[in-house]
């Protein structure tokens, strides 16, 4: 709560200077507002021009914007290109051939640089490698690898094909791994033999082992394997094959496959209110086009900068700002593979120096940590760093409270670096609300105003909008290109989700709860769903509930966020067992068990923070969980709204004790 009352009094506002202001890409506000204003004028129009000016096509679009089967918008749609080909082989015409595309630091430090030319090879090669295996336009891949070059190949190699590849998070379960294999339907898995990540090998090739032994994924026909560490894994002759076989005597130059713009360039899962994991499915060209866009507009991108986004490729930060946004804008960018604690906190500080980097993109709860282990370890303070070469920073994932916006502005970015918070979703592409460091005069805490073309407001229950200074539902009332295009196999889902009828069906709900001040900027709230933000990653309240159940000792969990200092928002499950309430002794043994299980079932970052066990759950006489009430409950708060309709109200005191 204490955020929330801090971000509504705040009233500092920090504008660019006008050093920065001369030489940006969107130089002041006047020149946003003229982007802004095109867009209101004429919308198709505008999106039109930047399509046209942005992306080479091999086949020249003439619809813009065809809303006839709305949701369903379609964006360019007769028109026809290849994202890899807008990526690589155009940096090669316009002379960034020799330039570094990619710095890659791996963990222990050791540092490997390829340039786009080469880049453009290795893509050509392995591409070329999956096609003579049989792999075309329209199949589906799992890319299940870490932080490295070859991930980014690896995508791009699928987009060159027109293969749809879906990437999980190096960091989910087997379990979880399995479940998108069967969903998306895919017939190649990419994968590395392990990751390493803070000094420790972890497996990835034996998970795919895993989750091929749970069943369903017959249909995959190949498990290409990047050789990583060189650590011992099974092996099944014929269906495995190493990357580097794969690459083998093809040829650099592979012919990209040229697509309709509406063609799925990737399934990315992400949690949502209800049931399994969504599969959003992105389309190709109106996601290239905004990758590339914001790439300029947000983060103010030079040929001259050395850009270094810390997300992993398994999130949607990692796809449209490392795998393909830089790229398509011929920028420099910094691959890393570590953890921005190993081998100590000053290592993301370290690594800025070292590679003179000018553009850093990280999260809200990296800087909380990192400010934490500064205080800690006054030697790995950002300040005993030579950190001059910066000019903008930026935050993504969750609201940044002000006190941590501040100090990532004074110490990070020296009191000279606009903090670009850009608010977006997996579902929208690319950035949304956000900062144009030229531009807009900050507010810590504050993701402050949509980007041009984009049409975001807020809004009451019945999609009305709410007068400026009120809380409400935020939307988006236009369509934009980066959007989603359905969740994949399941459009009634997508309908339901994010054109609720009672908004009228046309206007997106993007399940955040924000706030909009007399000045216009908006102000995010968090969720008004049961999608919980655990250090930046999606968590749907019901998944972890389903894999506690899962558990043979359980027989109902309700699971509700908890406001963390560290992490944002904190999973705090309620449990029932199958058997008696344990003792204290007990208990903390079997919630050690079922962290594990958690961990097992989704993944280490859905492990509960606390579990908490009781002979019932409080439920209204209809037997409906009161989530609100365990809510107050997590927070170690004592109830004080009415539970008149509940029907066991002592439950609450025991659910009320900590272990
Ligand atoms: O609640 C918002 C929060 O993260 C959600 C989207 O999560 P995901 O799809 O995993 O994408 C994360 C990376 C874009 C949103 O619904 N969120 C994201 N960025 C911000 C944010 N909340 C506040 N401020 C932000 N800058």
């Amino acid at each position: 709560m204490s955020t929330i009352d801090s971000v509504l009094t705040e009233t500092r506002v920090f504008q660019p200077s006008a050093e920065f202001v001369k030489q940006a890409n969107v130089p002041g506000m006047a020149a946003y507002q003229a982007l802004c204003d095109e867009a209101e004028r004429d919308f198709e129009g505008f999106w039109a021009r930047l399509a046209r000016e942005t992306l080479q096509w091999s086949k020249p679009f003439t619809r813009t914007l065809d809303e006839s089967n709305a949701p369903f918008y379609k964006w360019f749609d007769d028109g026809e290109l290849n994202v890899s080909y807008n990526c690589l082989d155009v940096n090669l015409a316009n002379g960034n051939a020799d330039k570094v595309a990619i710095i890659f630091e791996s963990d222990d430090g050791t540092v490997t640089k390829v340039t786009y030319r080469e880049l453009h090879a290795r893509v050509g090669r392995f591409a070329n490698g999956i096609k003579a295996l049989g792999y075309k336009k329209g199949d589906r891949s799992i890319i299940y690898m870490p932080m490295s070059i070859e991930a980014v190949v690896a995508m791009q190699a699928c987009a060159r094909l027109g293969i749809t590849h879906s990437v999980v998070f190096g960091g989910f379960s087997a379990k979880s791994l399995q479940e998108r294999i069967v969903d998306v339907g895919a017939t190649l898995v990419i994968t590395a033999d392990e990751q390493v990540r803070g000094g420790k090998t972890i497996p990835l090739k034996p998970a795919v082992e895993e989750a091929f032994a749970m069943g369903g994924c017959e249909a995959v026909k190949n498990v290409v394997v990047y050789r990583r560490t060189g650590g011992k894994v099974a092996w099944t002759e014929g269906r495995d094959l190493w990357m580097h076989d794969v690459e083998k005597g093809q040829s650099d130059q592979c012919e990209p496959v040229q697509v309709e713009a509406e063609h799925p360039l990737f399934v990315l899962y992400t949690s949502g209110s209800t049931g399994k994991p969504k599969g959003v499915q992105h389309a190709s060209a109106g996601y290239l086009l905004w990758a590339a866009l914001t790439m300029k507009w947000t983060f103010d991108l030079k040929p001259s900068d050395v850009y270094w986004c810390t997300a992993d490729v398994g999130w949607v930060t990692g796809h449209t700002y490392i795998a393909y946004g830089p790229l398509a804008v011929g920028a420099t960018q910094i691959v890393f593979e570590g953890v921005p604690t190993y081998p100590n906190a000053g290592r993301f500080w370290e690594t800025i120096q070292k590679h003179g980097c000018t553009i850093f993109y990280t999260a809200p709860t990296a800087i909380r940590s990192l400010i934490k282990a500064a205080e800690a370890s006054p030697d790995h303070h950002p300040k005993k760093y030579d950190l001059s070469s910066l000019r903008v920073i930026g935050s993504v994932g969750e609201p940044i409270n002000p006190e941590a916006w501040m100090w990532y502005y004074n110490n990070v970015g020296g009191e000279r670096c606009p903090v670009v918070d850009t608010w977006w979703q997996t579902e929208t592409g690319g950035h949304m609300i956000t900062p144009l460091p030229g531009a807009t005069g900050l507010k810590p805490g504050s993701c402050t105003l949509p980007l041009p073309g984009i049409m975001a407001a807020i809004v009451d229950e019945t999609g009305e909008d709410v007068e400026l200074g009120k809380g409400g539902f935020l939307v988006v009332k236009r369509p934009w290109p980066a959007m989603i295009r359905t969740i994949w196999g399941d459009p009634e889902r997508f309908k339901k989700s994010y054109y609720p009828e009672e908004l009228g069906g046309t206007c997106y709900l993007a399940g955040d709860g924000a706030n909009r001040d007399t000045d216009g900027y908006f102000w995010i709230m968090g969720r008004i769903d049961d999608v919980l933000n655990v250090s930046g990653h999606r968590l749907g309240t019901m998944e972890v509930e389903s894999a506690l159940v899962a558990h043979p000792m359980v027989a109902e969990a309700a699971v509700v966020g908890r406001p963390d200092d560290l992490t944002g928002e904190a999973v705090v499950a309620f449990v029932v067992l199958k058997r008696a309430r344990p003792d204290d002794a007990e208990a903390a043994e079997i919630a050690k068990e079922l962290r594990n299980w958690v961990a097992k079932e989704i993944g280490p970052i859905a492990k509960p923070k606390e579990i908490r066990f009781g002979d019932n759950l409080p439920k209204t006489r209809s037997g409906k969980i009161m989530r609100r009430l365990l809510r107050v409950v997590a927070q170690g708060e004592s109830v004080t709204q009415d539970v008149s309709t509940l029907e066991n109200p002592a439950i609450l005191e025991q659910l009320g004790k900590a272990l």
